[in-house]
């Protein structure tokens, strides 16, 4: 992997850069949708193509170990093979997955024992498996197995968590220099910095993985329902450690707004099922706000989706139809609006590029950050 840093913006830490893989490149800023299990729900690939438009996707290795399984993708040659994707991939390593299944997972020094959310069975997750199963899938960037830190989390917690996933890091490193690339591409690995809300901790962790030395650094731990200045301070804290020619990716976030917010604070990379979720029941993100289209003020309402919108479902349908489409719970509503969202968050992030670019970045979220605040 080849990280480019093209330009910083003066008035804010905004950049803009181009990462090139095997599977070509990714201009940052940029929005991944998520693809969970090897799909982005409700879209097909040609329309996430053609329409989206995205350099890369998401996929996660919790979901692809339980089901097909590992057997079933290294038959395929890999994940891009199985769902046709030739573009890059991204995977999560099960960190988050696992801290979802609060209840149904132990916790300790050697790993994560789980239930399956789908039949019950039993899983140990280790460092090592999840780098040999992150191998099997075969996406160009996979991330180091962490904790993720619930919020709140007492700071003894956040501290012996923190540490653990600086241990588990270094077992990490050290195995995958005995696993080979499986599909003749490169894989990047990424560590993520953990720490909960606690600014030493943040920066402690930083400093740990910015001295890990990979070719890109990822934060997680954030987006778990901390109120959002303290995601900024803490994207603050850490952006100012890790280094500037690298990569940095913000796991899980978030809103128009704080994808935003926290490019100029330093951030490349960013993925949130929000604009899937959200679409799914009926929510639509707009540059001038956002529209619950089951309202019934859009009954009648023929004006197109979104008169801006890059996709070709937001001027071909209108809301009129849409609204109908959700009330009549007909399934192609979850896709217009989902191919609507992700749309937005990839043209979002494009143009954050673009006015970065031009210098008036600052300037452009200001007026983006007030305008996308509302309820149309
Ligand atoms: N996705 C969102 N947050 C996290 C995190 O802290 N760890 C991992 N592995 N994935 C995430």
């Amino acid at each position: 992997m080849k990280f480019d840093l093209k330009i910083t913006d003066p008035k804010s830490k905004a950049r803009a850069g181009t990462i090139t893989t095997d599977h070509g490149e990714i201009e940052t800023p940029i929005f991944m949708p998520v693809g969970t299990v090897g799909t982005v729900k409700g879209v097909h690939q040609t329309e996430l193509k053609n329409e989206v438009n995205p350099d890369i996707i998401l996929g996660n290795t919790y979901h692809l170990f339980l089901r097909p399984g590992m057997d079933i993708l290294e038959k395929a040659g890999g994940l891009h093979k199985f769902m046709n994707w030739d573009r890059n991939i991204l995977t999560d390593s099960g960190g988050y997955q696992v801290y979802s299944l609060s209840g149904r997972r132990k916790i300790n020094e050697e790993g994560v024992k789980f239930k399956s959310h789908i039949d019950g069975s039993t899983h140990f997750f280790t460092p090592e498996n999840v780098m040999e199963t992150q191998r099997t899938i075969g996406a160009d960037i996979i991330m180091a197995f962490d904790e993720c830190t619930p919020y709140p989390c007492d700071y003894n917690y956040a501290k012996r968590s923190m540490h653990m996933t600086h241990r588990w890091l270094d077992r990490c490193i050290k195995h995958l220099e005995k696993l080979p690339f499986k599909y003749g591409y490169e894989q990047t690995f990424m560590p993520i910095v953990q720490g909960s809300t606690y600014k030493d901790l943040r920066k402690q962790s930083a400093e740990y993985i910015a001295n890990s030395s990979q070719q890109a650094n990822a934060i997680g731990g954030l987006s778990v329902g901390e109120p959002a200045e303290e995601l900024y301070a803490m994207t603050e804290v850490v952006c100012e450690v890790l280094p500037e020619d690298k990569p940095r990716y913000l796991m899980g976030v978030g809103t128009p707004i704080n994808i935003l917010e926290n490019i100029a604070l330093g951030i490349d990379m960013f993925d949130c099922v929000m604009p899937t979720r959200n679409a799914r029941n009926g929510m639509l993100f707009t540059a001038h706000g956002s529209i619950n289209i089951k309202n019934k003020k859009w009954e009648d309402d023929f004006s197109p989706i979104d008169e801006m919108g890059i996709t070709w479902v937001d001027t071909l349908y209108s809301k009129a139809y849409l609204r109908h489409l959700f009330a009549s719970k007909e399934m192609l509503g979850k896709q217009i609006a989902s191919i609507h969202n992700l749309g937005f968050y990839v043209w979002l992030t494009r143009e954050a590029r673009k006015h970065i670019l031009a210098g008036d970045f600052r300037e452009w979220k200001d007026k983006m950050v007030k305008q996308m605040d509302k309820r149309l």
